[in-house]
């Protein structure tokens, strides 16, 4: 997705004692005008913050004018953070001089207005949270680690999508054009031939890789794949199959296969955009899996359409007779949660606490604890802005919208890309907490959530490439796929 300018290189974030944005379930009347369509207005919002706001608060934040303090402080880019913000903006700060904007810009504009204050805060304050390593060694709150390279771009991988490990320590590694590599120690040995056909266009491709958790017994292996029409291959759509690989030596040869979900050819569409993708196992006989909403934003909150929506299956691709739409008329019975984006990061942790991370539009990026039968709120509401800097959305629904709101979000974006639980293997002090990954952010995070609030978040890499999927290895280190370079990296504890 394309990003903003020097934001998109930037990483995040740094250490949240106590955050207060989580609202999870249906919100009282806000008395926020109605989100009822997400309005495009056409005023550039870095003009109206320039005309408007720079005369006191400065051009980049820096404050000075008007008796105004710096907006570039490290505590205040944070999320609980936003709602003061906009209430400031909304409604003034009569003693200190401000006036209300309330009556003069739309409650999206206002809203746009916090989100370049974000985007100048970032640019501002970045290297605040910026990890320093010293020699090869970062030093974290709770564990110091190497980073390293497993392996480099001389083995073939082009866009690695997703990693997966065998129960022998064998990683299948998925590159988005269309093939499979074997990797061992670090090295791409072989290649498994057969896999279903899938059309690269735009993000989408060759997908995920996942391994049955009861591989030893069933020889199962699942994959996500963007499948082109037969009308063309040029037109596409997510789809989730399961097959077998019988291994000679290290190449490998895909088959059984078994088509656990395909949408009709209607639905494919030509976008190269916005394909989810990630599949998780929850150990019960169900597997959860994401897509995208192909660019059709509407489409996310109709549930009769597959666009933008987490489904749950069984193993086999039957469809759970306790799933929450089974009984909705002309919904997709296999759907679990909907109003989603862009989902590509899925992650269970060991309560079966289901999360996804996703792509927002310019500005907020979201995770979200994924709730039965619930709507996150696409594309009605939305931290973003759109790319040509004009307003969009707010971000809070109003009193008939019943959205879960996200527990976490990135302002600006990092292109949200693969999720992981850390199992506590190798970092036994970040055991539960969140691995998020961002492609144009450039940067691994770590998050803690405890009862739906994030109380810590620190960012561990930054800058190394384009984070595509991460995923805890069997050694318990956290394994990176990059690209731009192509590439797995890890990270290992310092010993
Ligand atoms: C006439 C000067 C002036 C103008 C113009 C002005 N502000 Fe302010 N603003 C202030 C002062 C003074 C404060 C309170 C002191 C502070 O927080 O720096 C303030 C506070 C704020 C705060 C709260 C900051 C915090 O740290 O809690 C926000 C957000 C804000 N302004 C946004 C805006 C936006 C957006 C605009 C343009 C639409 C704007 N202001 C225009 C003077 C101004």
């Amino acid at each position: 997705m394309v990003r903003p300018g020097v934001f998109g290189l930037l990483g995040l974030v740094g250490v949240i004692s106590c955050s207060t944005a989580v609202t999870i379930g249906k919100q009282g009347n806000s008395g926020y005008q109605k989100n009822s369509a997400i309005k495009r207005s056409g005023v550039n919002v870095t003009q109206l913050y320039n005309d408007t706001c720079a005369k006191c608060h400065g051009v980049n934040g820096e404050g000075g004018g008007g008796g105004t303090k710096s907006l570039l402080v490290a505590d205040k880019f944070n999320q609980k953070w936003d709602k003061p913000f906009f209430e400031a903006t909304r409604n003034g700060v009569p003693d200190m001089g401000m006036e209300a904007y309330g009556a003069t810009l739309s409650d999206q504009e206002i809203w746009a207005l916090v989100v370049h204050i974000r985007e100048l805060q970032k640019k501002g304050l970045w290297q605040e949270f910026a990890p320093k390593p010293k020699g090869d060694l970062y030093a974290s709150k709770h564990h110091t680690y190497r980073y390293e390279t497993y392996a480099d771009a001389s083995e073939g991988l082009k866009t690695p999508w997703s990693m997966a490990w065998l129960p022998d320590g064998t990683m299948l590694v998925n590159s988005r054009p269309g093939f499979m590599s074997v990797v061992k120690g670090g090295k791409a040995v072989g290649q498994v031939t057969g896999l279903p056909a899938s059309t690269e266009i735009g993000q989408g491709g060759l997908m995920e890789v996942k391994v049955h958790p009861d591989y030893a017994k069933n020889g199962w292996i699942y994959l996500s794949i963007a499948d082109p029409s037969p009308r063309s291959n040029r037109s596409a759509f997510t789809k989730i199959v399961r097959g077998k690989i019988s291994f000679s030596g290290n190449n490998g040869v895909w088959g059984s296969e078994q088509t656990l979900f395909k949408v009709a050819d209607e639905n494919y569409d030509g976008a190269g955009v916005h394909f989810g993708g990630k599949i998780v196992f929850d150990g019960k006989g169900h597997v959860f899996f994401s897509t995208g909403e192909r660019g059709r934003g509407a489409l996310a909150q109709d549930l009769s359409k597959p666009n933008g929506k987490i489904y749950r299956i069984n193993e086999d691709g039957s469809v759970p007779s306790d799933n929450p739409f089974v009984k909705t008329s002309g919904a997709i019975p296999q759907i679990w949660s909907y109003g989603h984006r862009n989902p590509q990061g899925l992650a269970m942790n060991s309560e079966g606490v289901l999360f996804d991370t996703e792509h927002a539009p310019r500005g907020g990026d979201e995770m979200n604890r994924i709730q039965k039968g619930a709507n996150y709120g696409w594309d009605k509401v939305s931290y973003g802005i759109n790319y040509n800097d004009s307003s969009l959305s707010v971000p809070w629904p109003s009193g008939n919208q019943d959205f879960k709101m996200s527990i976490y979000r990135w302002l600006p974006s990092i292109g949200t890309s693969g999720l992981a639980i850390a199992n506590g293997a190798a970092f036994p002090k970040w055991k539960g907490d969140l691995i998020a990954g961002g492609l144009s952010g450039a940067n691994v995070d770590r998050i803690r959530v405890k009862n739906d609030q994030v109380v810590e978040t620190e960012t561990l890499l930054l800058n190394k490439g384009r984070v595509r999927d991460i995923q805890m290895g069997p050694d318990g280190f956290i394994y990176v796929a990059l690209n731009q370079p192509d590439k797995i990296v890890r990270l290992v504890p310092a010993k």
